[in-house]
């Protein structure tokens, strides 16, 4: 297993790659890794020649000190599993001085107004860091796909319009949510929840299905309306946000339009915990 922790030391090895056109897939992650990322890891050694997946707890995207600090990091227990997959991947785990090199600031970006949504409007900033770290590691590796979970669909539409923004020569590929089989999104989050409140958290995909179910026949509305009341059926559950949004601008969606695709994203809390997760409505 090779584990680089400069990026001088991984340009060096990719570069006779890139020179003999292998293709190289690049999974970004913060470490803390589950089968969510590995399921993006699997596609990554299906479509290239050499995957890459990146470790590195992104300070310029936290928007609060003591959640950074908090961040989980268990490099050792995160390259051991992510060998039981294969042992061909390249790991790259850079130290905040080598990304930012003494400046550890976001770059402005403008995303045609996908980060004043949603995961953007409590999060000031968030998706600046984002784009930041993600156009950094692009330019060390110049990878030819970089692998995006639709977990986090907003972060994949906004690094699209990045990618789009900068005319970065690489193909963003959007993998499907990864789900335990009781539907539950899976997330590094849901190891702080207790048994009872794992159980309870699978609720979400459940209303979620539902809600795609009576997307057809319903207005926008009512499938608002019930999935908020859903929610309120169980007061363990605090709901922040269900949106529905068209997928390409993830505007909020007053009328259904022919042609578009649409999205509900629902933020819910149990046990303290803030989880994530999407369908596709239609
Ligand atoms: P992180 O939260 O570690 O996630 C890394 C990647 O794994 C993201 O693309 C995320 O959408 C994907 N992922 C997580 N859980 C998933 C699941 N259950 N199914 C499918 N994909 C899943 O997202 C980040 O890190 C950071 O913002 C990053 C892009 C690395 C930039 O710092």
């Amino acid at each position: 297993m090779l584990v680089y922790t400069k990026q001088n030391d991984l340009k060096k090895h990719l570069e006779p790659l890139i020179d003999s056109r292998q293709t190289i897939g690049l999974v970004p992650t913060m470490g803390a890794i589950h089968q969510g990322h590995l399921s993006l890891m699997q596609q990554a050694l299906e479509e290239n020649d050499t995957v890459v997946v990146s470790i590195f707890v992104n300070p310029t995207q936290f928007n609060n000190a003591d959640d950074l600090k908090k961040y989980p990091r268990t490099l050792e227990k995160d390259i051991a599993f992510i060998e039981t997959l294969s042992d061909k991947i390249i790991i790259f785990a850079p130290s905040v001085d080598d990304i930012y090199e003494g400046e550890t600031i976001a770059q402005e970006f403008e995303y045609d107004g996908l980060e004043n949504q949603m995961e953007g409007v409590n999060r000031p900033g968030h998706f600046n860091g984002v784009g930041t770290i993600v156009k950094k590691l692009f330019e060390i590796i110049w990878p030819t796909r970089a692998y995006f979970g639709e977990k986090d669909f907003q972060q994949l539409q906004i690094i699209r319009k990045m990618v789009q923004k900068f005319r970065l020569p690489v193909q963003i590929v959007g993998c499907p949510i990864f789900r335990q089989e009781d539907g539950l999104a899976r997330s590094s989050r849901n190891e702080l929840l207790s048994a009872e409140a794992k159980q309870e958290a699978t609720l979400i995909y459940k209303i979620l299905k539902q809600a795609r179910e009576m997307f057809p026949e319903s207005s926008l509305e009512n499938v608002r309306e019930f999935v908020t009341e859903e929610f309120k059926k169980h007061p363990n559950f605090a709901l922040e946000y269900f949106e529905i949004a068209d997928e390409e601008t993830l505007v909020h969606a007053i009328e259904k339009k022919a042609g578009k695709k649409y999205r509900g994203f629902v933020v819910a809390h149990i046990d303290n915990v803030r989880l994530i997760d999407n369908i596709l409505l239609n």
